[in-house]
C-alpha cells in the first residue's frame, strides 16, 4: 500500500451506536479539541474537530462545575470520510464494505444522479446528457444535491462516507464553504489498464444494489444472475471519456486534502483493499476517542 500519511495508531473497536441525535452545533455549545485529522498526520495540531458538550459554556452560572461536566460529556463526532478514484476503481464496492462495518451513510453522486434520471426530472435528463458523454454534470445540479443529503439526520447522526464527490476544485471549495470537511481523503490506485476491464464486466443488482463484475465477483446463483442490469456509461468507449474527465480534474481536487490523504493500493482482491482501509479508519477512530478520553481525565 502506498501511504501518503504514517499510520502507528493504536486500534480501537468500531464505534457504538449513538442514542441520541447528533444535529449541527454553533460555536459557543462546542469544544474545539485536537484535530485528529492533523495527528492522523503527525502534524502539529490544529483545532477543527468539535465535540459536543451537554451545556452552553457561556451561560452555566457556575463556572468550575459546569466545565467538569462539558468536559466529562464530550463527545467525539461520528467519522466523515471522502473517497475517490477513477471509474471503476472500487469506490462503491469499499463503499459497501466500509458501511456494514462502520454504519456510515453512504452518499455517492453518481448514484443520486442515476436516480433523477430514472425519474425523469428536469435535473436528471440534464444530467444524462453529460453522463452519456462521461463529462461531469454541472455544479448547479450536483453541489446542492449533496450538500442536502449530508444534512440529513441520518447523515449527521452516523457521519457519513462520500463517494464520488468532489470531482473539481469548484465542488470542493463549495463543500468547504458549506462547513461540511472530512477527516480523512481516501484515494483508490489502479493501473488504468486495469479500469477498462472492471467497467465493462460490472453488473449491478436492482433488488440488492451490490456490485457485481463477471469475472472477479460473479453473482452467488442463478437467479441473481438473471436480474443483473448494466448501467448506461459502462461501455469502452464511454469509459475512457470518463477517465479523460478525471484525469483532467484530479490534481486539482487533491491538491485540496492533500494533508488528511492517504493512498491505497486498489490493485488487489477486495477484502485486501478492505484491510487497507480498515486498519487507517481504526486508527482515526481511536484517536477520536483519546482525545475525548483525554478531555474526561
Ligand atoms: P460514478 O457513478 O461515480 O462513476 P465513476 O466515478 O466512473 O465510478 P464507478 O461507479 O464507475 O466505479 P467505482 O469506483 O465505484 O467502482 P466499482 O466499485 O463499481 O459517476 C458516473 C457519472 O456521473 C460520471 O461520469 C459523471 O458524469 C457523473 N458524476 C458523478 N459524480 C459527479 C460529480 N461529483 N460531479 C459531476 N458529475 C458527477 O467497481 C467497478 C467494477 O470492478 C465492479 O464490477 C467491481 O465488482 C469490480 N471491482 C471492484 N473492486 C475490485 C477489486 N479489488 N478487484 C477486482 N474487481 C473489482
Amino acid at each position: 500500500m502506498a501511504m501518503a500519511c504514517s499510520l502507528d495508531m493504536p486500534f480501537v473497536a468500531p464505534p457504538q451506536p449513538r442514542t441520541r441525535p447528533l444535529t449541527p452545533h454553533p460555536p459557543s455549545n462546542s469544544c474545539k479539541i485536537l484535530s485528529p485529522s492533523s495527528r492522523f498526520l503527525g502534524e502539529d495540531p490544529a483545532p477543527s474537530r468539535r465535540f459536543r458538550v451537554s451545556s452552553p459554556i457561556k451561560s452555566a452560572p457556575f463556572a468550575r462545575r459546569s466545565r467538569l461536566t462539558l468536559v466529562a460529556m464530550a463527545k467525539p463526532d461520528p467519522l466523515k470520510i471522502m473517497i475517490s478514484g477513477a471509474p471503476a476503481s472500487g469506490k462503491g464496492t469499499q463503499c459497501e464494505l466500509i458501511t456494514k462495518k462502520y454504519g456510515l451513510v453512504h452518499v455517492a453522486a453518481g448514484d443520486l444522479l442515476r436516480a433523477e434520471v430514472a425519474a425523469g426530472s428536469e435535473n436528471g435528463k440534464r444530467a444524462k446528457e453529460h453522463m452519456e458523454k462521461g463529462q461531469l454534470v454541472p455544479d448547479e445540479i450536483v453541489v446542492m444535491m449533496v450538500k442536502e443529503r449530508l444534512l440529513q439526520s441520518d447523515s449527521l447522526e452516523n457521519g457519513w462516507l462520500l463517494d464520488g464527490y468532489p470531482r473539481s476544485l469548484s465542488q470542493a471549495t463549495a463543500l468547504q464553504e458549506f462547513g461540511l470537511q472530512a477527516d480523512l481523503f481516501i484515494l483508490l490506485e489502479v493501473p488504468e489498464e486495469i479500469l477498462v476491464e472492471r467497467v465493462i464486466g460490472r453488473r449491478l443488482d436492482p433488488v440488492t444494489g451490490r456490485i457485481y463484475h463477471l469475472k472477479y465477483s460473479p453473482p452467488e446463483t442463478e437467479e441473481i444472475a438473471a436480474r443483473l442490469t448494466q448501467r448506461f456509461d459502462d461501455t469502452e468507449e464511454k469509459v475512457k471519456l470518463r477517465l479523460r474527465t478525471h484525469h483532467q480534474n484530479v490534481e486539482a481536487v487533491l491538491s485540496m486534502y492533500k494533508d488528511i490523504t492517504i493512498k491505497v493500493n486498489g490493485d488487489a482482491p477486495k477484502e485486501d483493499v478492505f484491510a487497507q482501509i480498515d486498519n487507517a479508519l481504526s486508527k482515526l477512530l481511536e484517536q477520536g476517542k483519546a482525545a475525548s478520553g483525554s478531555l474526561a481525565a
